[in-house]
């Protein structure tokens, strides 16, 4: 790929899937022979965790380590707190150092922009970063709308997450307004859903119909399986789990959803830049 993508995951209501779908969306571009970074940007560190690192909170070096340096305006190597998983992918972890982070942050000159300052080194290293943003839409997340050229959201078919979604899209409007202009939306990833209730079916297809209209949701949904749930405990993909799962299947055809968006918008600003 001639340009990084650097896609933020998120929603700021809990336990919808994000830190799943990164490792999951992460070690399938990687399959496809994409050079993968993951940047753990919640303090929970469940991203680490599944990682395979035991204990997040003992380990020296961090997101936030990387953070408070740039704060302090001391270069930070390319290469501090980056991990190599046995599947390819690269990562930084994160752990509980990274709520304080979040605070000094606050008080902190051009606040908005530090990750964004580390990410535009990385940028040269990797085809994708893929950030796990954590349940909130605090200072981290804005920072990481920041860096961000894309916003992916993993959302339950429920009720209550359509509704959080307003929310959601409003702040993802304001960042894209006041800071970071050329941030787009990938879309909508429906997670764990359990497609035997009409409930779920009939939420989906209004979600389609309504949503749908403005902003892509993928066709790939990833069903509710336990299969899921074991991987992060292994510190392992789904890929790696049970390749042949309904789970890893779904998470194979977003993988190629995800790559097919960046060739049609390559395809669409080399048409502008001919015209
Ligand atoms: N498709 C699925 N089917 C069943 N369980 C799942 C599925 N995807 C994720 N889970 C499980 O649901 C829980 C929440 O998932 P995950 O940690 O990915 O969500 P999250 O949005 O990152 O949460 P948080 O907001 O706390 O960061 C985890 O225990 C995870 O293993
Ligand atoms: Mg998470």
């Amino acid at each position: 790929m001639e340009q990084c993508k650097v896609i933020a995951i998120t929603n700021q209501k809990g336990g919808v899937g994000k830190t799943t779908t990164t490792v999951n969306l992460g070690v399938g571009l990687a399959r496809q022979g994409y050079r993968v970074l993951l940047l753990d940007a919640d303090p929970q560190g469940s991203l680490s965790v599944s990682l395979g690192l035991k204990q997040p909170d003992d380990l020296p070096v961090s997101l936030a380590t990387i953070l408070q340096k740039v704060m302090e305006e001391e270069s930070v190597p390319v290469e501090c707190g980056v991990h190599h998983h046995a599947e390819g992918v690269d990562f930084i972890p994160a752990n509980i150092e990274l709520s304080g982070i979040e605070v000094n942050l606050v008080n902190t000159m051009s606040r908005e922009y530090v990750l964004k300052s580390h990410v535009s080194h990385l940028r040269k290293h990797y085809d994708y970063i893929l950030i796990d943003c954590m349940p909130s839409l605090g200072m981290m997340t804005i920072n990481a709308l920041v860096a961000a050229d894309s916003v992916l959201i993993p959302s339950q078919p429920n009720f209550l997450s359509t509704k959080g979604l307003n929310l959601l899209m409003r702040s993802i409007a304001r960042v894209k307004r006041q800071i970071n202009p050329g941030l787009t939306m990938d879309g909508i990833l429906l997670t764990m859903v359990d497609s035997r209730t009409n409930n779920a079916k009939s939420i989906i297809a209004s979600l389609r119909s309504t949503v749908g209209q403005n902003l892509r949701v993928f066709q790939s949904e990833i069903p509710y399986s336990v299969r899921a749930a074991e991987c992060s405990n292994e510190g392992k993909s789904i890929f790696a789990h049970d390749k042949t799962s309904k789970v890893a299947q779904s998470y194979d055809a977003l993988t190629k959803e995800v790559i097919e968006l960046e060739r049609k918008e390559t395809h669409r600003s080399r048409s502008d830049w001919v015209r």
